[in-house]
């Protein structure tokens, strides 16, 4: 069974170890409670570096006062099978007390935290950039590993990474879906029936995005409106918000035509889901 690992110390013992037989290696860090979307990252980070390292830690500083920190579901007997198949050499499952201890440093990244999911998670973002900080220092990989279904957390990790040189790729990947285009989540485990397909209506607001723009709509306006208005169609979902943005500074566009990043954040019931397109 593949080690589940609870010392940084330990960690840095395989990280050296490896390092000393010239092998590369892969970090991919997760919340845990692991599904087919973080098998995708697992696999890729496998078939690319000779070692790779899943942290799974569900990470108490990025969650707000009354968000789901302590709801948060956990597994980490399935997420050791999944990390084995996936093709992964250790998992890194600390507990707060070995992340944080009596930490006064914060990893913050300016502006592009500002808007869409950070303006209703104000800390959001410096807990992810302080937790990732923390591992790309521990497990020091070659590649890291990220979902394009957080556009913007691997966005905000490119800059962070970029500012505080730290000498790692920055790997993005692919958002894996449901056969019936729900984007995959830990927190779809909280949908009760009508709620699960309540939540199409992300996937199928933001189809509808994508193909206005495809069919050449130019005005931002008018496609954020279309999104917007099939997300209002269901009774069940909230908009928190619907924006389309530059790809590189997350500045709200006008005009469709450059690389954008179409990005929806919905509350269906009590969960707050998010999905997005990219168009180059
Ligand atoms: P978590 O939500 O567990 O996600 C871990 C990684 O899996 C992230 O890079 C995320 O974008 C990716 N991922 C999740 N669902 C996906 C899907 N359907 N398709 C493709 N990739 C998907 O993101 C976090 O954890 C945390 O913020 C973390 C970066 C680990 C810091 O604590």
């Amino acid at each position: 069974m593949i080690p589940v690992i609870k010392s940084i110390k330990e960690v840095r013992e395989y990280v050296k170890a490896w390092r000393k037989d010239g092998k590369s290696i892969g970090l991919v860090p997760t919340m845990g409670y692991l599904h087919e979307g973080h098998k995708s990252l697992i696999v890729r980070a496998a078939a690319e570096n000779d070692c790779v390292i899943v942290s799974d830690f569900v990470n108490p500083t990025q969650f707000g006062p009354n968000e789901d920190f302590e709801t948060y579901p956990r597994d980490i007997e399935k997420d050791a099978a999944l990390c084995e198949a996936a093709g992964a050499s250790i998992i890194f499952n600390p507990e707060p007390e070995e992340m944080y201890v009596n930490a006064l440093t914060t990893v913050s990244v300016d502006k592009i935290t500002k808007v869409l999911c950070g303006k209703s998670r104000p800390t959001h973002f410096d807990g992810v950039c302080t937790v990732v900080s923390k591992l790309f220092n521990i497990a020091s990989p070659d590649r890291a590993y990220f979902g394009q279904k957080d556009a913007q957390q691997l966005c905000v990790i490119r800059k962070m990474a970029r500012d505080l040189n730290f000498d790692i790729e920055i790997i993005s990947c692919p958002i894996v879906r449901e056969a019936d285009g729900l984007a995959k989540s830990s927190r779809n485990t909280y949908l009760d029936e009508k709620e699960r397909k309540a939540a199409l209506c992300l996937s199928r607001s933001l189809a509808i995005g994508r193909t206005m723009i495809e069919n050449g709509e130019h005005d931002a306006a008018a496609v954020k409106a279309a999104i917007r208005d099939e997300i209002e169609k269901e009774p069940l979902a909230k908009v928190d918000y619907v924006e389309l943005v530059d790809t590189e500074n997350l500045e709200a566009v006008r005009d469709c035509s450059g690389g954008i990043l179409a990005a929806v954040a919905v509350y269906i019931g009590k969960t707050r889901l998010i999905d997005n397109f990219i168009i180059d």
